[in-house]
């Protein structure tokens, strides 16, 4: 499931965002790819360990914990700390997997890509090109979003970023580690909490139905989930 989250940041926090970063040193993407996507991967980032990336990683980490859309969908279990690219002047991302396994710089904690994000710290009028094209069973999905809106998607795809030819694409980029790790089984447990927050609404939490189905998805999300 592909899904599109808005305003996980305000448009002031993304101008807040920006003013740091702009005034930033940035590095060649390359520090963070594998091997093969090394050889398709053309961009620059801020660099990982940086107190700047830190800084606004952990404001987009607090924002992500605030947003029930994205818990749902996700059922975060470990969240890769938020990295932050720049494409620019032709610069793109060619066809690719993310990394199965990704180990946090410093640390000896390791994650398993579930899902892929992508935040966008750019409007899309400000530049051309630079959409992030996602191939899933259902085709070809091409996502540019405003600033502050994030897409969330299987890191199973094979994605791309297409090259920028004018002004430039920033962007948080990052993965979790979900605590149900079969992609299907994660969609109807999004789908049936979607479905029941709509049936609470209409009748109240105390309505009979509405408690026996919260009891439906526990049970599931006990069956299918490793804490
Ligand atoms: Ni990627």
């Amino acid at each position: 499931m592909m899904l599109r989250i808005e305003n996980i940041l305000t448009k002031e926090e993304v101008r807040q965002f920006r003013e740091l970063m702009d005034k930033a040193e940035w590095v060649d993407g390359n520090a963070t790819a594998g091997t093969q996507s090394s050889l398709a991967k053309r961009n620059m980032q801020l660099p990982e360990a940086s107190p700047l990336a830190r800084q606004l990683g952990d404001a987009i980490l607090e924002a992500l914990t605030r947003n029930n859309t994205f818990l749902s969908a996700a059922l975060p279990a470990k969240i890769f700390p938020p990295l932050f690219n720049r494409y620019e002047g032709g610069q793109g991302f060619g066809n690719h997997v993310d990394n199965s396994i990704r180990q946090i710089r410093g640390t000896a904690h390791r994650i398993r890509t579930d899902l892929s994000m992508t935040l966008f710290l750019s409007e899309p009028e400000d530049y051309d090109g630079g959409e992030l094209v996602v191939e899933d069973t259902y085709g070809t999905h091409v996502v540019k979003l405003p600033a502050g809106d994030m897409v969330l998607y299987p890191s199973t795809s094979l994605h791309r970023v297409t090259p920028v030819t004018r002004g430039a694409r920033v962007a948080s980029f990052f993965w979790l580690q979900s605590m149900v790790r079969d992609e299907g089984e994660r969609t109807l447990l999004f789908q049936l909490d979607n479905s029941i927050q709509k049936l609470a609404a209409e009748r109240g939490l105390k309505d009979e139905a509405v408690i026996e189905l919260t009891g439906v998805y526990h049970n599931l999300l006990r069956r299918w989930a490793e804490a």
